[in-house]
Formats: C-alpha cells, sequence, structure tokens
C-alpha cells in the first residue's frame, strides 16, 4: 500500500459512517510495518489533538476470583483446580475506593468473575455505598453477564460505566473459545443491554485468541461499528495454566497495537485503554499504546496478597499503583514519551 492508498482508507475510517467490511479487511491483513508506524502515528495526532498529552487512569479494584463460567481461555475458569480463589468484602473493597482517592484517582474499576457469593444485590449495595462515600467518582463494573434488570439496578444504585468484551463476534469462533452453556447472542444481547441501562458501555475482544482469522476480527469491528461503545478494551491473549488453551501460543504486539490505532481512528472520542495484556507481553507495552493512540491505563489497586491469585492469565504483571510509589513509576514512563497522568474522570 502506499502512502496515499492508506491515507484514502484512513479518511474512510473517520467519516463517522459504517465502514464496509473490505475496507477493515485491507487494513487488518495488509498493514506491513510501514502502514503501522503511519497508521499510529495518525492514530496519535487524533488522540493528541482531542486529549492533550494526558492519560487517563482508572483505579482497578479485582473483587473476586470466583467464576461460575468456564471460558476456555481464562485462569479463572471454575474448572481450574489450581486457581487461588479469593472474595473482597464490601468493607476491604470501599478501603481500596479510599487509597484511590487519596491518590487522586477519580475512577474506581470493580472487576471480577460472575460469582454467585457476590450476588446481584450485595453488587448494589456495594456500589450505593461508595456511591454515598464518593459522590462525584466515577464508578466502573465489570462483573459479566447479567440481566437487563440487574444492569438497571446497578445504574441506579450509582454506577456509571459498565465492561462487558464481547470476545469474538463469529458464532462459531465464540464456541471455540466457550463452554455451550455461553453463546454469542448473549453475549452481544448483554452488551445493548448495557447500553439501554445508561452505562457509559466498554466491549472488546482478545487479539490472537486461539483458532482467531482476519475474518474474525473484520467481524468484530463490524460489531463494534453497529455497537459504538464507549470504551474499547482490547488486548493479546496470554494462556493461562490449567486451562485447554494452556499450550497455545500468545496474541502478537503489533497486531494488538495496529488495532489500536484503527479503532482510535474509527473511534476519536473512544476510550481505549493500554491493557495489562499488552504490558505483560513487553516491557514498554503502556508506551508502544499511547504512541499508538490508547488514552486510559488503569493500574491495579486490588491488595496484594490477593493480587496474585486474580491470573486470568500466566505472569500477569503484579506490579500496580498502589503506593505514591507506583503511580510516580507510571508517570516516569508516561514522561519518557512525552506524556503524563491526568487524574480526571474522563467520561466519554
Ligand atoms: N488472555 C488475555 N485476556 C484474557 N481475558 C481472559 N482470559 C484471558 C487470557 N488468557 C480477558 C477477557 C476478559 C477480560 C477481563 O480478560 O477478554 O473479558
Ligand atoms: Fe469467568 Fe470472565 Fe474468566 Fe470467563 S473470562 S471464566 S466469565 S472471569
Amino acid at each position: 500500500m502506499d502512502k496515499d492508498g492508506l491515507r484514502m482508507l484512513v479518511n474512510i475510517l473517520q467519516q463517522n459512517k459504517d465502514v464496509p467490511a473490505e475496507v477493515w479487511r485491507t487494513l487488518v491483513s495488509h498493514s506491513g510495518v510501514e502502514e503501522r508506524e503511519n497508521l499510529a502515528s495518525m492514530a496519535r495526532e487524533g488522540a493528541v489533538e482531542r486529549f492533550g498529552n494526558g492519560m487517563y487512569v482508572r483505579a482497578l479494584i479485582e473483587i473476586g476470583s470466583y467464576c461460575r463460567n468456564n471460558c476456555n481461555y481464562c485462569g479463572l475458569r471454575c474448572s481450574n483446580r489450581q486457581a487461588q480463589r479469593y472474595r473482597l468484602a464490601k468493607e476491604e473493597i470501599l478501603e481500596c475506593c479510599r487509597r484511590a482517592a487519596v491518590l487522586g484517582f477519580n475512577t474506581f474499576v470493580l472487576q471480577g468473575g460472575e460469582d454467585p457469593g457476590q450476588s446481584d444485590e450485595w453488587l448494589a449495595d456495594v456500589v450505593a455505598a461508595i456511591r454515598a462515600e464518593f459522590p462525584t467518582k466515577a464508578i466502573t463494573l465489570s462483573v459479566g453477564e447479567r440481566s437487563l434488570e440487574t444492569y438497571s439496578m446497578l445504574r441506579h444504585a450509582g454506577a456509571n460505566r459498565y465492561l462487558l468484551r464481547h470476545e469474538t463476534a463469529d458464532d462459531e469462533h465464540y464456541s471455540f473459545l466457550h463452554p455451550h452453556t455461553m453463546s454469542a447472542s448473549n453475549r452481544r444481547m448483554c452488551v445493548l443491554d448495557i447500553k439501554a441501562a445508561g452505562f457509559q458501555t466498554g466491549t472488546g475482544m482478545m487479539i490472537g485468541s486461539p483458532g482467531q482469522t482476519v475474518e474474525h476480527l473484520v467481524q468484530d469491528l463490524l460489531f463494534l461499528d453497529k455497537v459504538k461503545p464507549h470504551m474499547i478494551g482490547i488486548g493479546p491473549f496470554i494462556p493461562a495454566a490449567g486451562t485447554p488453551f494452556a499450550n497455545e501460543p500468545h496474541g502478537s504486539v503489533d497486531d494488538t497495537l495496529l488495532l489500536i490505532s484503527l479503532l482510535r481512528l474509527r473511534f476519536p472520542k473512544a476510550l481505549i485503554p493500554a491493557t495489562t495484556a499488552l504490558e505483560t507481553l513487553c516491557d514498554d507495552g503502556i508506551q508502544r499504546a499511547v504512541l499508538a493512540g490508547a488514552n486510559v491505563v488503569m493500574p491495579n489497586l486490588t491488595p496484594y496478597e490477593m493480587r496474585c491469585r486474580y491470573t486470568i492469565y500466566d505472569n500477569k504483571i503484579n506490579s500496580g499503583c498502589n503506593s505514591e510509589q507506583g503511580l510516580v513509576a507510571l508517570s516516569t514512563k508516561l514522561e519518557e514519551i512525552g506524556y503524563h497522568i491526568d487524574f480526571s474522570r474522563g467520561d466519554y
């Protein structure tokens, strides 16, 4: 592809109209090193124009590692006997929020498996307690598939945002990655329900998950075009011990960065995190994601002893920002590339 050809395709992404599958296909499958660099710099320029050189930070609190599901890729799947399980109590979660608030965070992200031990009502109670203590903070939930009624209840309790990756938009690929008790259509319905309940909605997929093809990624991009999410989380697949995919190769860092750039160009306002999975695969993962168009980082504020047990994949980075020191380290990383931490809420 020459530079003009690439520019023409990028123009199509930026028209804010549905992008034809063929355009996505070409961009995903025909971008070599040079094209990727050009896409990253165009994406980065767009992000800087809109967000400046600030990176939004969200305090990630992993509230529990129990899960009733059995996703084939995830270390927390219920049949993984090697997984270490824990549940944070309401007061422990509130403590995390307080620590995060002292450090300057304005968004708390509560993430966990689908744990019947942390029921819908319990969650709503926790959200209400956080909301009462922190009236101006954003509360984000990432706690899986629930009913529309539950999503509405959690929204009314005071949560503002909800993350639920669709994982893959292809029905057959979805079945390959999940047990038969889960379905792609239900997953997509949940994402739409979350939006209908009034949440700023996040979705996304793994890059390089077992069996994933270019056509699957094209379908993912078409799905995102349809949903128009406020937040898009993508990260490389990383094998997890004790799962059926334990010996599969991990997803490509470069492909993840390419997808970040394409998504930034298509969704200029979206909140796109530099994910922990990317950071796990390379030391400068956060920096490279920022330079490819990401605008969010989610430092981990889970209590350290628990954090080691939240192993959705192997070698997950456990450094976090539990202290002033951790934040300084992140800040230094960002400064090295001309960026800084932006503590504001960063709503869509
Ligand atoms: N590698 C990378 N990402 C994973 N996730 C779950 N397991 C893995 C893995 N092995 C992602 C899923 C899920 C998110 C919380 O973590 O996309 O939605
Ligand atoms: Fe549970 Fe989520 Fe892991 Fe699936 S990906 S097993 S739903 S924690």
